[in-house]
């Protein structure tokens, strides 16, 4: 039997996701692979993110897993549709969680930042025609970049994310939406600028949608312990930080 759930993100930012995803379903086994040498795919054409998305995940899909996860807001606006339409295998995909933040919303602004990819393509467009009262999308330039080069926790960090958001500071925010899948780990830098606003995420949507699949396929494991593989297109320091990632997830209850 088919063992392993394939994840995928253009670098660490996928991590987020695998960790609630080992939370929820502790029996399974995950292989995630970063295509650390190529990120950020945010400033990138359309054409480049699905070309670098299908290469990552077609090595995934060469290892026999039995459902794979997008665990990446870019390559899920850019890639998913058309993966899906060649493979039966179930596809999880990202989309920023604008509905529930929209749906909780009080008055104020909903802050939806995401990268300029995400932003421009049409999975984003939907989404605004229906939730999109209120919300103001916003590029999170040079965020990946800082996670990716480990300085997430840094003055650089902190500088970084407050010039992004600066110009919200003074508004009436309800909400901020981490519409990619490495911000969570600048959690502490976004809440600085936001210290009381509820911040949302796709990642615990997306990894029930995985349970459900599972479940409707009779594909969940019954192991009592699964295991996690990390692999990568990036240098000999990713896998390194990888680990250390895993271990911030848990350590900071992210
Ligand atoms: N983690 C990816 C996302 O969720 C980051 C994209 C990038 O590499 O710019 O969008």
């Amino acid at each position: 039997m088919r063992d392993l759930i394939g994840f995928f993100d253009s670098g660490v930012g996928g991590l987020s996701v695998l960790h609630t995803a080992r939370t929820l379903l502790p029996g399974e086994s995950f292989l995630y692979y970063g295509d650390n040498g190529n990120a950020p795919y945010g400033p990138r054409p359309l054409s480049e993110i699905r070309a670098l998305a299908e290469q990552g995940i077609d090595r995934l899909m060469a290892r026999d897993i039995k459902a794979l996860v997008i665990a990446c807001n870019t390559a899920t606006s850019a890639y998913a549709d058309i993966l899906r339409a060649k493979t039966s295998l179930p596809v999880i995909g990202m989309e920023p969680a604008i509905k529930p933040a929209q749906l909780s919303r009080t008055g104020g602004y909903v802050l939806a930042l995401a990268t300029r990819a995400t932003l421009s393509l049409p999975k984003f467009q939907r989404l605004m025609s229906k939730y999109g009262e209120c919300v103001l999308p916003v590029v999170g330039e040079g965020f990946v970049e800082l996670v990716e080069r480990d300085r997430m926790d840094s003055d650089e960090a902190l500088d970084t994310v407050q010039r992004v958001l600066a110009p919200y500071a003074g508004m009436p925010v309800d909400s901020v939406v981490l519409g990619c899948t490495h911000y969570p780990f600048l959690l502490h830098a976004i809440r600085r600028t936001f210290p009381d606003c509820a911040i949302y995420d796709g990642r615990m949507g997306t990894v029930l949608q995985l349970k459900r699949m599972l479940e409707a396929r009779g594909l969940l494991s019954d192991e009592a312990h699964g295991s996690i593989q990390l692999e990568t297109s990036g240098g000999p320091d990713i896998l390194p930080l990888m680990r250390r990632l895993m271990d911030y997830l848990e350590d900071n209850d992210l």
